[in-house]
Parts: structure tokens; C-alpha cells; sequence
């Protein structure tokens, strides 16, 4: 038999949504990160179609390594990495009405380092000398958090370059959401660092120095002779573009922290991402960043934990299975013509999980009610059925998010 579970207090409790409207009018910039796989990118398109059909003018959405089918729809597949608009027959094509301009580009680090070395090089030999490397390549893309660093260049790019009135950056993919936030300091850092002197040092003298002659004649045997001196040639390039580096570092940062900026915090409600949700909140409120909204994503209908339900699930486990009086067995099965003991084993089961369901959505309640304390909105997002990889699912997502839920539910 099922144990019986008391309900929770908050069971009940209706998902009424407050808007990320104001938000989306009132920023240039919004960061939106979190944990992998919470929803990042979903969420970051479908901030994009909330703002255009709430507010005129030129909206961006950057996305960074969207799903195939999302990118798409996006057109992101056929325009590459430049930023593009959508046609507003293609939104309207979607039962959307928008108002203003939205557009949509994707991360790219091989040409964001691109632009970074043609940016920073002292002198176009330099620039050239890089560019050719043939270790170039290979080695930025090895940078630790180069993805986080690039999408943090670009937002600083798109916000400068006066194009769009609200710029909505999607984060990558990490094991860790707070790298986001230290992608500009450790690029700054990595300046000063020993390893990039050791890097650097000229790599002849090391060459013929008694103690390490033996390994760099191992390693040329095995790496071939050019290895180790593409390597330092690399980074004595690299390291002439210190100032330009590190002055745009600390630019980027600033835009971190700029009022005109917000970070949206996406997260499931289990219990792993929303702890890490948390945490990011907690260290964006540390930094002086803005949390804007937190995101409750793919959130289990809170009415599943609803006293009336889990009483009614108790009731249903507590009749059947083995310890039942199989009256409603008998009932179900009469009206179905299915088979007595089947039917009985079948409602039992569904009880019983009807009733882990219950409890999952109850966790949820509480989680969502401890995230809701970290920033001053929160919406929150059901897990949404269907297609959500075109523009109709993204914009019924949108609904959720703008606090319109039942215009979602009706297109
Ligand atoms: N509210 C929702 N309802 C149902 N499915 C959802 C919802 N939100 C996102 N998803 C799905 O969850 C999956 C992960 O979403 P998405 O790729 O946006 O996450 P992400 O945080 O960007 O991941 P990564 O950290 O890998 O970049 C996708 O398949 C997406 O369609
Ligand atoms: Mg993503």
C-alpha cells in the first residue's frame, strides 16, 4: 500500500505569473544563465519574441550552440554566425503580432577570436603572424571558458555597435554558471600569469640550456621540430596583445555590472540546478550585477500536489492492489470490458505514482518558493508539451513568460 503523505502546506498554491514585460523595457542587456540544460537557449528565444511583440524597436537574440531545430527555425542555419533579421510574416505566420524587430545571430568563437587578434595586434605583422599560426586555432579554442569570454566580447560589441535597443545573450553550455562572470578577470589574468611567461621564454636559450636539452630533443623527435616553436611563437605574438586585452577585459566587465544590464537565472526546479541557480544568484548579488527575474522552467503543475489530489491518489492506492476491496477494479473494469486483476494492478500502479509525482511537484513548491526570495520576479514556465523548437513553441513559451499564459493555451 502506498505510504500516506501528509500534503504540503503551499500545495495549491496557483501559478499566477508575474510578467517579464517591464524587464524587457527597461534593460539594453540581458544575460541569461544558469545550469546546463535548464533552458537557457529556449528561454533566451523566447525572451526575444516576448520583447518584439511587446515593444518596438530592434531586438538581438545571440545564441550560443542552439539545437538543430531550433537554429532552424531561427534561419540560423542558412544565414550562418551573422546576425539576421526574422521576418515578421514568419512571426505572424505563427499567430505571434509583433511590434518591433527581432533578429538572431550565433556564437562563433573561430571568428570572435578573429576579430579579437585583428582588434588587439599591435601591427598588421602581428596580426598576420597569428592569423597563420598553425597552432592559432587549436590553441584559442583550448582556452579554458573561451566560449564564455567570447559571448561576454560579443555582447559589448553588439550593445557598442548602436543597432539594437535591447540585446539578449544567451549563455554556453558549463559545468559551472558562475565562469561566465570570471571569463573577462581570467583573461586579464592570464597576462600576469607564470605560465605565459614560461610560455614564452625565448624557446632557443631553453632549447640549449644543459638541463632541458635532453627533453626538447625528445619532444622535437616526437612533435616534430616546429611544435614547441609554434607554441612560443604563438604566445610571444599573444602576449603583445596584452593592453588590448586587458583593457577590453575590464570594459566587459564594467558591462557586467552596468545598470543597464540584468541577468535572467534559468532553472528546473530538481534539486541539483536550482542549488546551483542559488549560488549564482547569491555571487550575482554579491558582484553588484543585477538579477533581473529568475526563471522557473519545465515546472511541474503545482495543482498535481494539491491536498484534494494526493487524498484522492492515497484513497485509489488504499482500494486497490492487493490489500484493496477491488470495488473500484470491478467498476473500471465493467465499464471497459478489460480484465479484472489487470485493471486493479493498473489503477494501483498509477496511485502509487501518481502519488511520487506528487511528491516531486511538492519539492518543486518549495524550491520555487526558496528562488522566488533571490530576485524581485519570477515566472514560471510549465514543461510545456509539443513542439517548442519553432517559432509557435517559442512563442508560446513567451506567453508564459510575459504573464499570458492563456494566450499560449488558446494559439
Ligand atoms: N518549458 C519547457 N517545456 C518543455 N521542454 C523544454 C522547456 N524549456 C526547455 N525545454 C527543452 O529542454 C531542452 C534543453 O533546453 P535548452 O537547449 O534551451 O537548454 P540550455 O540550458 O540552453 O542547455 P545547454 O546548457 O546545453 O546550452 C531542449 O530540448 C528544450 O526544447
Ligand atoms: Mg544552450
Amino acid at each position: 500500500m502506498a505510504p500516506k503523505r501528509k500534503p504540503n502546506k503551499l500545495s495549491g498554491t496557483p501559478d499566477e505569473q508575474p510578467s517579464l514585460d517591464p524587464l524587457l523595457a527597461s534593460r539594453e542587456m540581458i544575460l541569461v544563465a544558469g545550469s546546463g540544460g535548464v533552458g537557457k537557449t529556449t528561454v533566451a528565444a523566447s525572451l526575444g519574441l516576448a520583447a518584439v511583440q511587446r515593444q518596438s524597436g530592434r531586438v538581438l537574440v545571440l545564441t550560443v550552440d542552439p539545437a538543430r531545430r531550433l537554429a532552424t527555425a531561427l534561419g540560423l542555419k542558412a544565414f550562418g554566425n551573422a546576425p539576421h533579421p526574422i521576418p515578421n510574416d514568419v512571426l505572424e505566420a505563427a499567430g505571434l503580432e509583433p511590434r518591433g524587430e527581432l533578429h538572431v545571430a550565433m556564437l562563433d568563437t573561430k571568428a570572435g577570436w578573429d576579430e579579437l587578434i585583428r582588434r588587439h595586434a599591435p601591427d598588421a605583422a602581428t596580426r598576420e603572424a597569428v592569423l597563420a599560426n598553425p597552432l592559432y586555432e587549436n590553441i584559442t579554442s583550448r582556452f579554458v571558458h573561451s566560449h564564455d569570454y567570447l559571448a561576454m566580447e560579443q555582447l559589448h560589441d553588439l550593445h557598442a555597435s548602436g543597432e539594437y535597443d535591447l540585446v539578449i545573450v544567451d549563455t554556453p553550455p558549463s559545468r559551472n554558471a558562475l565562469a561566465i562572470l570570471d571569463a573577462p578577470s581570467r583573461m586579464a589574468e592570464f597576462f600576469g600569469s607564470r605560465l605565459l611567461r614560461w610560455l614564452t621564454a625565448p624557446y632557443r636559450s631553453r632549447l640549449f640550456t644543459f638541463a632541458s636539452k635532453p627533453f626538447y630533443q625528445v619532444a622535437d623527435r616526437i612533435l616534430g621540430s616546429r611544435f614547441l616553436q609554434d607554441v612560443a611563437d604563438f604566445f610571444v605574438l599573444f602576449q603583445k596583445m596584452e593592453a588590448g586585452f586587458v583593457k577590453r577585459a575590464n570594459e566587459v566587465e564594467a558591462l557586467l555590472v552596468d545598470p543597464r544590464t540584468a541577468f535572467v537565472v534559468v532553472s528546473t526546479l530538481e534539486a541539483a540546478p536550482a542549488h546551483e541557480a542559488r549560488f549564482l544568484a547569491e555571487s550575482l548579488h554579491e558582484r553588484k550585477m543585477i538579477v533581473g527575474a529568475m526563471v522557473a522552467n519545465r515546472v511541474l503543475p503545482s495543482r498535481l500536489a494539491s491536498t484534494a489530489a494526493i487524498e484522492a491518489a492515497n484513497d485509489l492506492a488504499e482500494r486497490t492492489g492487493r490489500d484493496g476491496d477491488g470495488m473500484i477494479a470491478a467498476a473500471v473494469a465493467a465499464a471497459t470490458g478489460n480484465e479484472h486483476d489487470t485493471v486493479d494492478r493498473v489503477l494501483h500502479q498509477m496511485a502509487t505514482r501518481f502519488d511520487d509525482l506528487a511528491m516531486a511537484a511538492e519539492h518543486e513548491v518549495d524550491r520555487q518558493t526558496e528562488l522566488a526570495a533571490l530576485a524581485a520576479t519570477t515566472v514560471v514556465v510549465p514543461w510545456l508539451s509539443g513542439d517548442i523548437h519553432d517559432v509557435r513553441g517559442l512563442g508560446r513559451l513567451a506567453c508564459h513568460l510575459r504573464g499570458v499564459a492563456d494566450q499560449a493555451d488558446s494559439s
